[in-house]
């Protein structure tokens, strides 16, 4: 089996993952607003303090899958609003103008990050995106990278986190619930997934 590296996303990584995300996760709302539109969240994500991006790497150091999520999902927003700029506001707003079906997704999207409660309680923190190249990637790539991020929340002492998957993605739901998760809700698209770390 090849080795796998598990590491911190850096600048260098910012294109492979961005070009990563729009073709494993092309029905996002993020994806269609572009690639330089992904560059620059995965950036700003990797320079934020509550946010966490791990990248796996095949033996040849290349980006061969990801993972991401935020220690505190309340601040995404203000972070996106803040952090994306003028450029990245006009590019949402063209790409809205000219295929209106975004918003579609858009909402979704919003759907999607609402608020996750466990016991009467707002769960925080919780993960955002996840992909791995199966076809380059060694079997349990997804799985380590899933396992590494729990341990990277469980270091900081967050001890719940929620996660949300397409309620058909039988892979993403089997590494779920081997790392823990539980579901909370299940909708006709989405499910809703909690877990006590
Ligand atoms: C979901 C995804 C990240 C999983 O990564 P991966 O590296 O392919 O997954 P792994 O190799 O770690 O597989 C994990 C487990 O799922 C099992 N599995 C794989 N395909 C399966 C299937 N069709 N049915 C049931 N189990 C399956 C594997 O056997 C493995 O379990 P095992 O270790 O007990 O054998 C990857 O497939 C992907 O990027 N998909 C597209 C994007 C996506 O759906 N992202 C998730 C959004 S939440």
């Amino acid at each position: 089996m090849r080795n796998i590296t598990i590491t911190e996303i850096s600048e260098t990584h910012l294109g492979d993952v961005a070009q990563m995300h729009a073709d494993l996760l092309w029905y996002s709302f993020n994806s269609k607003l572009g690639i330089n539109h992904l560059k620059k969240l995965y950036k700003i994500l990797a320079l934020d303090t509550k946010s966490i991006v791990l990248v796996a790497l095949d033996e040849d150091s290349q980006p061969i899958g990801f993972i991401s999520g935020m220690s505190d999902l309340r601040k995404l927003k203000r972070l996106l609003i803040f952090k994306l700029g003028f450029v990245g506001w006009m590019n949402i707003l063209y790409r809205c103008l000219i295929k209106p079906p975004i918003l579609w997704n858009f909402f979704q999207h919003l759907k999607l990050f609402g608020t996750v409660e466990s016991d009467g309680k707002e769960v925080i923190a919780g993960l955002l995106s996840f992909g791995v190249l199966r076809d380059k990637a060694t079997p349990i790539t997804g799985l380590l990278l899933m396992k590494n991020i729990i341990q990277n929340f469980s270091d900081e002492k967050i001890t719940r986190l929620c996660s949300h998957t397409k309620s058909d993605n039988i892979v993403s739901l089997v590494i779920h619930k081997r790392c823990g998760f539980k579901i909370s809700k299940q909708y006709k698209d989405n499910t809703v997934l909690i877990n006590e770390i």
